[in-house]
């Protein structure tokens, strides 16, 4: 169809293509397959029993909404019964394919009262989350199959979303029965969720789009997003379904540290408290360890480098806590709790995005000289 990414004919991205379609078309099992945020794990969206194999396979809380994924605007029409809102048009003509999700009303079947979309998709709302991803690996699976695919991470519940096919193995094997491989992801965090159904519209999920991009080429509507909650929606009972979980938990206790500069006070002020832990850092800008107390450094087993801009930061991130965690699991030769520590970044950008994964998966955060404490992990 028109809708086919070029993908070469009988190449071994092809056949294997035909082979995750064909499992999506009969139902039996969900599919992995790479997108430029992270890896999906996907199933028929208008298929209400290959959607519960989703949640099943990941553990996932039933009332927890997936996004619906698909290869062309033409495909939501045909296929989803179900129009671009003009709220969305300047949105989606800049960052479609890409890393942007957007909120729709729940479209209804002309032909009779079934729902297009499977309601397991969407459990409880009356609107569901649409995005057209950029990895030509997805696009040609959501178009050969010719199904739209309801489709988280492909991740355990709880577990930091998987950037490499490795990830999704190390979650997943034993429950699915197949995996497209495209290698790294190239944002490394989730898409950006916007609400347009409501006013002032808002972002649900900060995300590989920044909101200062939304405002920028959004449209007038969009200067003043709202990010989280809008007023508008308040008294509707889930507005931001996905944020009551526990999110991106290694392992390892995870403590985050904003705005300490190089490190050498608060940071280990901080562990020169915790000497009894093995200790994983996870740096970006500004940490120096070379400043740090000689017998607090050299009792850190595992040093990553996130990177040192925002975009490098996100795309690094999922994939350092993994190794960070597995490392630290590893390490016989350290007594006591495994701890990462983790260089923060302002919120700026694509640091929002950053953040707002690392703030889920802490359970001690140290922004600007305040510690603030989770109840619990
Ligand atoms: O980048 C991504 O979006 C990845 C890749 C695989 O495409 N997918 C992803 O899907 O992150 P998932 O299912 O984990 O994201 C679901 C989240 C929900 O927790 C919620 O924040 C938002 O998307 N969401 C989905 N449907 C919604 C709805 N109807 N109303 C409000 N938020 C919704
Ligand atoms: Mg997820």
């Amino acid at each position: 169809t028109a809708d086919l990414p070029e993908i070469v004919p009988g190449s071994e991205t092809e056949i294997n293509i035909n082979r995750a379609a064909d499992i999506l078309r009969t139902h039996t099992a969900p599919v992995a397959f790479p997108t430029e945020t992270v890896y999906g794990l996907g199933a028929s969206a208008l298929d209400t029993r290959a959607v519960r194999q989703i949640f099943a396979a990941k553990n996932r809380p039933s009332d927890n909404p997936l996004i619906v994924h698909i290869s062309s605007v033409s495909q939501l029409d045909r296929v989803l019964k179900s129009k671009v809102l003009a709220i969305y048009e300047k949105l989606i003509a800049k960052f479609w394919p890409g890393p942007l999700t957007i909120i729709l009303p729940l479209p209804s079947n002309p032909d009779s009262d079934e729902p297009v979309i499977s309601r397991a998709c969407t459990p409880g709302q009356a609107t569901f989350g649409v995005r057209m991803p950029a990895h030509i690996v997805a696009r040609a699976l959501i178009a050969v199959s010719d199904t739209p695919l309801a489709a988280p991470s492909a991740n355990a519940s709880t577990k930091p979303s998987p950037t490499t096919a490795a990830h999704v193995y190390a979650d997943m094997h034993g429950r699915i029965p197949i995996i497209l491989d495209g290698g790294n992801c190239e944002v490394g965090v989730e898409s950006t969720v916007v609400d347009g159904t409501v006013s002032p519209p808002a972002v649900l999920r900060p995300g590989g789009v920044s909101v200062e991009m939304i405002r920028e080429f959004g449209g007038e509507e969009w200067r003043d997003v709202v990010v989280g909650k809008s007023e508008a929606g308040k008294d509707e009972s889930v507005r931001t379904p996905g944020m009551k979980y526990r999110h991106y938990s290694p392992q390892a206790k995870v403590v985050v540290f904003v705005g300490t500069g190089d490190g050498s006070e608060v940071v280990n002020a901080y562990l020169r408290n915790n000497t009894s832990r093995k200790i994983a850092l996870l740096k970006s800008r500004q940490f120096d360890i070379e400043k740090w107390d000689t017998s607090i450094s050299t009792q850190i087993s595992f040093i990553k480098e996130l990177g040192a801009t925002g975009a490098e930061i996100a795309r690094n991130l999922f994939s350092g806590l993994r190794d960070a965690d597995e490392r630290l699991l590893k390490d016989s030769a350290n007594e006591g709790e495994p701890l990462i520590i983790v260089e923060g970044v302002s919120d700026a950008d694509e640091g929002a995005a950053i953040m707002n994964r690392l703030r889920k998966a802490a359970s001690e955060i140290y922004e600007n000289g305040v510690l603030i404490v989770k109840d619990s992990h």
